[in-house]
């Protein structure tokens, strides 16, 4: 059902140069050639009725109600699939139309409930609509005769209805899931009077490939595809253009409302990274805003083993600060430090940072891109110039060849996943490198040209086969890299990877990738057109991430796939903030916009505005602050919005950490792993009840809109003001705009943006300054960043994390599309329905071997840890690789990851972790403890609840 402030042109713009004129009903009308009668009416504010027509999918031409007459033509064709053409005179609304009309319109109606005054869509439903626009009266057949009135709903889904009663059959849902979503999972059944619309062979939702995306439902012209929060608390009153605040895609919704109650999040068809589509996530997983475990007041405790007391604001914060300047007096200045995370606002992330630079007088703030792209800000600085991905989007419908190394788009990333299946099946090329056969391998009208299903550890063996094809078989842009790349740099990595030893022949015993498969990819890549690469944390969480990054560089500049679209070097970001938190300076050792702390100019700018002292030297990693705090000098942590004990490597270690200090600050919705290690904690707000800005994979700042107010009171940058205020820094923003203008001041890839700007372009892709006052779709056009492009030596070193008898398999993790990251927020919604719990990944030789079947415990032991799965057999995975997913605590995953680290950006090897599977009966040692420790947090929490507010000040 349509969004309610969406004006739908009926088809898809044409993107025609050519204009064309033409007369509709007396109005002259200029369009672009291509573009339909439909459109080009809709264009001049002439109304075709119709009905199986939506400016988001093909024109279909089913319904016969947008019929027209043009002069000279007989007959009466569909506005909808009718092209406009020059000198062409059409007639909208004449008598014989209206009649015509009024006859489709009855046999809709005449097989259609007339409960419109209950049904949901009452007031946006296009039938009802149409039904006015042709002026229909009366229904001459009745309604006695065979119809679909009694045909029986299908609740199956949790976020959506079908009730086929109500179906016209104008097949919007099936395109949507063709076109737009492309998983093709419904289908009209059946003929004539007796089509119906079918999930798979007739199957509940549920039961059928559906991803519940949600495209079918905002297509559908009618209630039979409805959310179920609409039928439960009515349509909404007003809307507000907000931001995803899941994932890296970083999609517009327009959240629909009424008062201060979220009725549904709608696809935002103006929104720049999603042009109206979604996912399950973005779409309805929202249940966890407003789920009980939410903590809306702030609590203190003398000792993760004491009862939480709830407390007011003050209380609370005072108590937070006196704290830190407490443990500063007695252990120094260097002992307490800060984490932001990737799921907070950019503002948000920027204060942090600032607190903990001119509040604690330290560097020792970091964030969780530490553990996922830290090595794509390094490696594509040191090569690029700039540590953030070159396209918009958009660009992948310029690409003849797609590379996609590491990276699960339809898991992770879906929405683009979506788009870039739609130019698949135009026809591009996919090659494809990740150990697991994941999805797009294959999938409806998609086949992958080359599955590289390398060995988890050998992403850089393999990029230096493909290089060594492309140098030794002169593919290399010499034109492209003589203009405009280091020549050196290029002549000393060109012998490099033309050494024998990086020869794909050489490397396959590595890799395990056939050597004949290396040289076609490599071909392909290098010759097919415009060749873009995306990549994920399939590249970065290796002991050798920067230097893989480092290598799809090189190859892309080596091709001259580089600074024009359908070309480029993509990182999909996890989070939907990594880039954000990235350039707002949550590094230890950089300011916003990636300058070095020991840049004396750099500094003396934020010193002059902030007017404190900052130190030019960088402070602690996260694996350092844990380091730090085991050997007694870290003793305090403020942590917004990131859940270190669950995502972090080497869950007993982070525990063990956290354990050693004395003051941990959590500002967070739950209370999550971390929180239960926590003396204060301070409740935050869900992105529905702030204001800010995310930026997304695409370098594009989108707005984030409050929609509600915070249940606890504050937003999370005021909370961090509040903080800021009380350990003595002059703090005072009235608004997160404020900040960015702060950010703006000091930043020059921001100089140009501000809140009133993103309002008025919806989105905003940095660079954004005087030379880029409408952001940067596209970088390293004429130049690269740094001046010429740098390639770099990748050696491939093989990490020290072996198999052997005792560990002979590799556990290597991602994510699942229901899920997202911890899975705080998700598994506080109904998409628990499609995944409630991690299982692990086993090929059926490995279960064979081991005499595990489908569904058995496992004990996943490594040289860290061991926890217990559920096994699920399939050959998804390799021979000697395991696979799981991390979004539920008690599963442990990281219980069993090492320490293992990328040697420039210390991005923990989660990829990479030798183990042995054992079929076992029971739960591991650790899942024991932390189920005991899991139920007495959860008793000390009640205990406070049950407390009541009466101790302190009561809260705000
Ligand atoms: S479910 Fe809706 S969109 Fe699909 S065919 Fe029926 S009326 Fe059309
Ligand atoms: S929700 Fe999405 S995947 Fe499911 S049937 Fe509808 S369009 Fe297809
Ligand atoms: S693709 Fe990502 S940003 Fe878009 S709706 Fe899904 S989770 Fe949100
Ligand atoms: S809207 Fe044109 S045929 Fe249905």
């Amino acid at each position: 059902m349509q969004s309610i402030a969406e004006n739908d042109l009926g088809t898809p713009p044409s993107a025609s140069a050519v204009q064309v004129t033409l007369q509709i009903d007396g109005c002259e009308v200029t369009v672009p050639a291509g573009t339909s009668l439909m459109r080009a009416a809709a264009l001049a504010d002439l109304k075709i009725p119709k009905l199986c027509a939506t400016d988001q999918l093909e024109a279909f031409g089913s319904c016969r109600l947008c019929l027209v007459q043009i002069e000279g033509v007989k007959g009466y064709p569909a506005a909808c699939t009718t092209p406009v053409a020059a000198g062409m005179k059409v007639s909208t609304q004449n008598a014989d139309l209206a009649r015509l009309r009024r006859g489709v319109m009855e046999l809709y109606i005449s097989d259609h409930p007339l409960d419109c005054l209950t049904c949901p869509a009452n007031g946006h439903c296009e039938l009802q609509d149409m039904a006015g626009a042709v002026g229909l009266r009366e229904v001459r057949y009745g309604y006695a005769g065979a119809n679909h009135l009694d045909s029986a709903k299908d609740e199956s889904n949790p976020y959506f209805t079908f009730d086929p009663a109500k179906c016209i059959v104008c097949s919007r849902c099936v395109r949507a899931c063709d076109e737009q979503q492309g998983t093709f999972a419904l289908t009209i059944a059946g003929r004539g009077f007796h089509s119906v619309v079918a999930p798979s062979q007739g199957d509940a939702f549920m039961d059928s490939e559906c991803v519940s995306c949600g495209a079918c439902v905002q297509a559908c012209p009618t209630a039979t595809l409805s959310e179920k929060s609409l039928i439960e608390q009515g349509q909404a009153e007003h809307s507000v253009i907000t931001t995803c605040a899941y994932c890296g895609v970083g999609c517009s919704f327009r959240a629909e409302m009424r008062g201060e109650e979220l009725v549904r999040m709608v696809p935002n068809k103006d929104g720049h990274a999603n042009h109206g589509h979604s996912c399950v996530k973005g779409r309805f997983a929202m249940g966890y805003a407003t789920h009980p475990d939410r903590i809306t007041k702030p609590m203190i405790r003398a000792s993760i083993n004491d009862p939480w007391r709830e407390v007011g604001w003050e209380t609370a914060i005072a108590h937070a600060a006196a704290e830190l300047r407490r443990l500063q007096a007695k252990y120094g200045r260097d002992s307490i430090g800060g984490i932001t995370s990737s799921r907070c606002t950019n503002e948000e992330t920027y204060l942090v940072q600032k607190l903990v630079r001119a509040g604690f007088g330290n560097n020792n703030v970091d964030t969780c891109a530490r553990v996922c792209h830290s090595p794509t800000g390094y490696g594509l600085k040191q090569t690029l110039g700039e540590s953030a991905g070159t396209q918009t989007f958009d660009s992948v419908m310029a690409a003849d060849v797609i590379m996609v190394i590491g990276a699960n788009p339809t898991d992770a990333h879906p929405v683009f996943a979506s788009q870039m299946k739609r130019r698949l099946r135009q026809g591009a090329k996919l090659i494809i490198a990740d150990p697991r056969r994941i999805d797009l391998v294959r999938t409806p009208h998609i086949e992958a040209e080359h599955h590289l299903a390398l060995r988890p550890g050998t992403n850089v063996a393999l990029i230096n086969s493909l290089a060594h094809v492309i140098v030794r078989e002169g593919l290399v842009k010499e034109e492209f890299v003589r203009a405009r790349c280091e020549v050196e740099s290029f002549e000393k990595w060109r012998r490099f990877v033309a050494e024998e030893r990086n020869s794909p022949e050489a490397m396959a015993a590595e890799t395990g990738v056939p050597a004949a498969a290396v040289r076609s990819a490599a071909r392909l890549y290098a010759t097919a057109g415009n060749g873009a690469i995306y990549y994920g944390l399939g590249v970065t969480e290796h002991s050798q991430g920067s230097t893989m990054v480092m290598g799809i560089a090189n190859l892309a500049m080596a091709t001259g796939n580089v600074g024009r679209e359908g070309v480029g070097v993509n990182p999909l970001r996890g989070q939907n903030n990594v880039q954000g938190s990235c350039d707002m300076g949550s590094f230890p050792h950089e300011f916003p916009g990636y300058r070095h702390v020991s840049d004396d100019a750099t500094r003396a700018r934020f010193e002059a505005l902030w007017k404190v002292k900052l130190l030019a030297e960088p402070g602690l990693r996260i694996p350092n602050m844990f380091e730090a705090a085991l050997d007694g000098g870290f003793k305090g942590l403020y942590i917004e919005g990131e859940d270190i004990a669950q995502s972090d490597p080497n869950t007993q270690h982070v525990t063990a950490s956290l354990t050693a200090m004395e003051c941990i600050i959590v500002q967070d919705l739950f209370l999550n792993e971390t929180a239960k290690y926590a003396h204060v904690f301070l409740p935050g707000s869900s992105f529905l009840e702030k204001d800010g800005t995310f930026t997304n994979a695409e370098r594009r700042i989108s707005p984030v809109r409050r929609v509600s107010q915070s249940k606890s009171g504050y937003a999370d940058w005021e909370i961090t003001q509040l903080l800021a205020r009380a350990l003595g820094m002059e703090m005072n923003y009235s608004h997160p705009s404020e900040i960015m203008d702060e950010i703006a001041a000091l930043t020059p890839t921001f100089t140009g943006v501000s809140f009133e700007k993103l309002d008025r372009l919806g989105s905003i892709q940095w660079p954004c300054n005087d030379e880029h006052p409408e952001g940067t779709p596209t970088m390293h056009v004429d130049t690269f960043v740094r001046g010429k492009g740098r390639f770099l030596i990748t050696e491939y070193v093989p990490t020290t994390e072996k198999v052997n008898a005792r560990y002979p398999l590799i556990l290597t993790t991602g994510r699942i599309l229901s899920q997202y990251n911890v899975g705080a927020q998700t598994r506080r919604t109904d998409n628990v329905m499609w995944h409630d719990e991690d299982r692990l990944e086993l090929h059926p030789h490995d279960a064979e071997e081991r005499g595990v079947k489908d569904g058995d415990w496992v004990g996943v032991q490594s040289r860290a840890g061991e926890t217990v799965l559920r096994a699920q057999i399939t050959d998804r995975v390799q021979p000697g690789v395991v696979y799981t997913t991390f979004h539920f605590p008690e599963s442990g995953a990281n219980v069993i990851t090492t320490e293992n680290s990328d040697w420039a950006t210390n991005c923990p090897e989660y990829k990479v972790t030798a183990v042995q599977v054992t079929r076992v009966t029971q739960p591991s040692a650790w899942q024991r403890r932390h189920g005991e420790f899991d139920r007495r947090q959860q008793e000390l929490l009640d205990q406070a609840v049950h407390a009541g507010a009466g101790a302190g000040e009561p809260a705000r």
